[in-house]
């Protein structure tokens, strides 16, 4: 399948996701907002809220989170060339990112409602059916952004790059167990 093609198939996906998310969520009513735990992140960083989840409709939220993840990975993307060519602007470069890590910030549990697996997503059902192990993959996500932020608060090359490999850790250990690639 050439890209083009590919792109195609992935929106009429996500279009077909969307429609089911918006027919089974909208005979929820009000009640959508009951099944997402709110677990605030110390810091209070902006975080996407229930009401935003609402607004942009949650048919939204399969392609808000693979939208969040492609940002993660961009992200990453950005921190391996910076420690490529460290300097004197390189810890600020490394806090710009990680402040772009936090503007996503949200709760795991908000980004994957019971029920929005399925279709195009690569969410796999583990994620509902061992929910503190998915907690923990996330707590190690946050806890590596956190380590990566105090060193280059020291400005410590090898601490950063450390953090790095930590943090990436952390992205892969949840996708072992709790994506399923679809393709
Ligand atoms: C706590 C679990 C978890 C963490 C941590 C995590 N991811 Fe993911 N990621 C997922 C799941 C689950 C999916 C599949 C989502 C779906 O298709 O519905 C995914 C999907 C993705 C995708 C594909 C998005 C798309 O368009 O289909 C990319 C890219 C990605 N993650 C990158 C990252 C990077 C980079 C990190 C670390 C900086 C990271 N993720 C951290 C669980 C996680």
């Amino acid at each position: 399948m050439d890209v083009r093609m590919f792109k195609k198939v992935r929106l009429i996906g996500i279009l077909v996701v969307s429609s089911f998310f918006f027919v089974s969520f909208a005979s929820m009513g009000k009640n959508h907002g009951d099944l997402v735990i709110v677990d605030k992140q110390p810091g209070d960083f902006p975080a996407i809220s229930n009401a935003v989840l609402a607004h942009k409709g949650a048919m939204g939220v399969v392609k808000l989170r693979m939208n969040i993840m492609k940002v993660y990975a961009k992200n990453m993307k950005s921190i391996f060339s910076i420690t490529r060519q460290w300097g004197a602007d390189s810890a600020d470069k490394i806090d710009a990112v990680i402040k772009s890590f936090y503007s996503q910030e949200t709760d795991f549990s908000i980004l994957f409602p019971v029920g929005s697996h399925g279709g195009v997503s690569e969410a796999s059902l583990k994620i509902w059916e061992k929910p503190g192990e998915f907690k923990s993959a996330s707590d190690e996500f946050w806890q590596a952004i956190k380590v990566l932020d105090e060193a280059r608060v020291k400005n410590n090359k090898a601490a950063v790059v450390d953090g790095f490999r930590k943090l990436g850790s952390s992205c892969k250990n949840c996708h072992k167990n709790f994506r399923e690639k679809i393709n």
